[in-house]
């Protein structure tokens, strides 16, 4: 595992106040918690670094987060990269490297052409350069930092075929093997990307985005571990619905509800049961939840 100069000097830090501090310790860690709510960092720790980044998921690494999640898409030469909108202008130079080129898909650009983008200036002048990740080079980074991935399989109605694809990487990468299963979920807006998954890897932990009515929960239950849904959209009664229910694996259905980037919103809504917030800010968070608990 390579050791960033941040990581190192974090390390360092906690190594010297957990001789004085320990409790202090453990809330700086963010690896012990007294409460049972995952926080997932959104994009990676999106707010601190541009999303979809390694610099992103090290930064939720800097932070002690365990848990990062990213969205998945295919170039037109069929690789896979972590991005979250359909097109490239948002977050990358695209206008500016390849100004002839609108509307900027991503599927009308190879994974070479990719590659000469900046997807960090946008965020920020100290993150330029920062690449468009493939899924190999992020999954590689999650691993290395020994992080866990919810992975978004974003659009796949534009890329038939994408389900297969990214299982077969994630084997490939050793990501299904059965002592790593427990870092992985693949969740999506998509049911039927989502049935596919199951279908193709029913050992996969998965998870539908969105909120389904309480009616159709067992119709989703067949292929979904989780239910994670926009938390403007809940309230106690809901969550309880959908844990009432088992899921794929014969577990209670769980919730993890986006994007939560305020303290008492993330105690409200774990005050309704939910099991995870996918946040920008994991920090604010996590720290909200421990002072509450
Ligand atoms: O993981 C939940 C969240 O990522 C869903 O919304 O648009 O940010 O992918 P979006
Ligand atoms: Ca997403």
């Amino acid at each position: 595992m390579q050791i960033r100069p941040a990581a190192a000097l974090t390390g360092a830090l906690i190594g010297m106040s957990a001789l004085l501090l320990p409790t202090a310790t453990a809330q700086a860690t963010g690896r012990t918690t007294h409460h049972h709510t995952v926080t997932v960092a959104h994009r990676g720790a999106s707010a601190y670094a541009p999303e979809n980044t390694l610099a992103a998921v090290d930064a939720a690494d800097d932070l002690g987060i365990d848990w990062v999640e990213n969205d998945v898409q295919r170039t037109r030469d069929g690789e896979l990269i972590v991005m979250h909108d359909t097109t490239l202008s948002r977050t990358t130079d695209v206008e500016q490297v390849f100004p002839d080129r609108a509307p900027w898909k991503i599927s009308d650009f190879t994974l070479d052409e990719i590659e000469k983008l900046d997807a960090g200036s946008w965020f920020g002048p100290e993150f330029q350069g920062e690449a468009v990740p493939t899924l190999e080079e992020y999954m590689d980074r999650v691993s290395d930092n020994h992080q866990k991935l919810l992975l978004e399989l974003k659009a796949p109605e534009l890329y038939p075929g994408i389900e297969r694809q990214t299982l077969r990487e994630l084997r490939r990468e050793g990501w299904l093997d059965h002592r790593h299963k427990r870092r992985l979920i693949v969740q999506s807006f998509n049911a039927d990307a989502m049935r596919t998954v199951h279908r193709l890897r029913p050992d996969v932990k998965t998870g539908f985005l969105g909120t389904p009515a309480v009616a159709d929960l067992p119709e989703y239950a067949e292929f979904s571990d989780q239910i994670n849904p926009s938390y403007t959209t809940i309230d106690a009664d809901y969550v309880s619905a959908v844990r009432s229910v088992d899921g794929a694996h014969g577990k209670p259905l769980e919730v993890y509800t986006w994007t939560v980037n305020d303290g008492p919103k993330a105690v409200s809504v774990a005050g309704m049961g939910v099991n995870g917030i996918i946040t920008n800010k994991p920090d604010v968070i996590r720290d909200a939840l421990d002072d509450a608990s």
